[in-house]
């Protein structure tokens, strides 16, 4: 080939691999510009109504947005830092990967928000859906199945006549972990409280809710519950990027269904004994000529309750796991890091604590017995250490479990589209100086001069959420703290460990729910004048 003729063959395929080179160039500015507008990637693919104010938030790591913020430790402080230098308290949007989210850290949009009709639904993430949960109240979808079991379980469990019921129940596990507390105390001079607060919170909810007694040590039940808490609680990439669903790199998928099976097992067998039971009341019945319904009986148990459905309400057997398998998640973790961070408190605040003390010995002094469910009206006091220890340490800073636009709505002003993932930043309300003065100082008397309801209606201060979707369990979970808070109290005085390694440490750690992040090892002294029992 001559040299004119090489030069002439040259051109196009020269031309071309520029075109190309420009082509990808193009495509990577495009895609950076798309990254880095407000709110980041999964916002910028949106067609959104013309006119409408852009929603504030940070574009974060192109591609991946905000993952750093989700695998952080911190992320309520974070989210909070973020919504403050963005001006964006009202609402903020963010992406992580594919996933569009919008927060609020302001009580008047976050009302709007938990109890608009469009944000009814959560967002199902891969592990609740491989736990079963999408069955179960605190994931379904808003709906008739939804409706049904949330109105059977305000009728049979979380009633107050029920709730009262349980009081004398959650007197006995009180006195119980006060025993292993004393133990504890004699063999190794400090106790580490965590272990036995999950204990007692399990043990409460597994008898509420099964009717079968767990005692300290059962590992069965309690691996089940933590490896459940770590699967729901960490962060999985293929939630919010689906090309690496089918992967499975981090093995949530494979965990999620060695677990399930174990679940089966362990909540089948105990449905399997309800069942035999009714089978032998009815027998015995039949024979004594006594038409009376077994399932009339009023001292039965939330399985019992599930059994007794009729026709249309009648729930599947693995329905009826994921049901009961959620109150126990539910209701055990929240209990028992709610009363940690309280305990922790009364370590450091030995004035408040004394005060506390003095509140309760007054009404034991009047009853002329020990504490029980039916002092806790009158421990007005009390009621203000476990709030200020909600408004500073909520359980659930980001309100645990988010919400799902069903439809496009607008929140405060702004277009949010169906399928955006929407939070309320709790932990940022209730540390907010606008809102509360003083904020990160622990006063329970700021409560005793304001009484806020702290049940949804005033979203300063809620930490069970609000709206359609509120904690169900809120009432329950309550009276446990407070009617444990007041026994280990009355019983106790906690003081620092010995150890300066031991010291009360309050450096935060969320996963699941916001725990300590170094587990409170105090002292819990005996007062020798106190006994155990509540009814002598
Ligand atoms: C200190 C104790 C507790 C705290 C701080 C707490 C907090 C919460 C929060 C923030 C939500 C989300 C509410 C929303 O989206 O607006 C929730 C939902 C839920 N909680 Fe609790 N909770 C506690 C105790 C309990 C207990 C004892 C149970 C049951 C035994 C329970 C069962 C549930 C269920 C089933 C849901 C889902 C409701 C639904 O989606 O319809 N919780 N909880």
């Amino acid at each position: 080939m001559s040299l004119e003729q090489e030069f002439l063959f040259l051109i196009p395929s020269t031309m071309a691999n520029n075109l190309n080179l420009f082509l990808c160039f193009l495509l990577f500015v495009c895609f950076f510009t798309l990254c880095l507008s407000p709110g980041g990637l999964a916002w910028a693919l949106i067609s959104k109504p013309k006119n409408q104010p852009i929603i504030p938030g940070p574009s974060g790591t192109p591609f991946l947005g905000q993952v750093s913020t989700f695998t952080n430790s911190l992320t309520h402080r974070l989210l909070a830092n973020l919504a403050h230098t963005l001006k964006a308290k009202s609402l903020m949007s963010f992406s992580i990967g594919f996933t569009r989210f919008v927060i609020s850290s302001n009580p008047i949009t976050a009302k709007e928000l938990l109890n608009s009709s469009a944000f009814a639904d959560r967002p199902i993430k891969e592990s609740a859906y491989e736990l079963l949960f999408h069955r179960a109240m605190g994931f379904a979808p808003y709906g008739e199945y939804w409706r049904n079991l949330r109105r059977i379980s305000s009728t049979f469990l979380f009633s107050p006549k029920r709730i009262c019921g349980f009081g004398v129940l959650r007197e006995r596990i009180g006195v119980k972990m006060m025993k292993e507390i004393e133990g504890l105390m004699v063999k190794n001079g400090k106790v580490e409280v965590r272990k036995l607060l999950h204990f007692g919170s399990l043990s409460n909810v597994m008898e509420s809710v099964f009717g079968k007694s767990v005692e300290f040590g059962d590992w069965e039940i309690e691996e089940l519950v933590s490896e459940g808490y770590d699967l729901l609680g960490s962060f999985n990439w293929s939630d919010h990027f689906p090309v690496l669903g089918w992967l499975d790199l981090q093995g949530v998928r494979k965990r999620c269904r060695v677990l399930v099976g174990k679940v089966n097992v362990f909540v089948g067998k105990i449905i399997e004994e309800h069942r035999m039971k009714r089978r032998v009341i009815v027998g015995d019945e039949e024979n004594n000529n006594n038409n009376n319904n077994p399932n009339d009986n009023e001292d039965g148990d939330f399985v019992d309750v599930l059994l007794d459905l009729e026709k249309e309400n009648k729930l599947t057997d693995s329905d009826m796991i994921a049901v009961l398998w959620e109150m126990i998640f539910r209701g055990t973790d929240t209990v028992a890091i709610l009363l940690e961070w309280i305990l922790a408190r009364m370590v450091l605040h030995p004035d408040i604590q004394a005060k506390l003390r003095s509140e309760i010995d007054q009404v034991v002094m009047k009853t002329g017995r020990n504490i029980s469910n039916l002092d806790l009206p009158n421990l007005p006091y009390l009621h203000a250490v476990v709030k200020e220890t909600l408004r500073m340490h909520p359980p659930g800073p980001l309100l645990s479990w988010a919400r799902l636009a069903i439809h496009d709505t607008h929140v405060a002003g702004h277009f949010v589209p169906a399928g955006t993932t929407a939070m309320v930043n709790m932990w940022a309300i209730t540390h907010d100086d606008q809102i509360w003065p003083d904020p990160t100082i622990y006063n329970p008397n700021r409560f005793i001069k304001d009484d806020v309801a702290i049940m949804g209606s005033d979203l300063r201060l809620a930490p069970f959420g609000s709206g359609r979707r509120v904690c169900p369990g809120k009432a329950m979970g309550l009276a446990t703290v407070e009617l444990w808070l007041a026994q280990l109290v009355h019983k106790f005085e906690w003081v620092q460990a010995s150890s300066s390694k031991n010291k009360v440490n309050l450096s935060e750690c969320l996963k699941l729910s916001l725990e300590m992040k170094h587990p409170l090892i105090c002292r819990a002294i005996p007062r020798n004048d106190v006994g155990f029992e509540s009814h002598p």
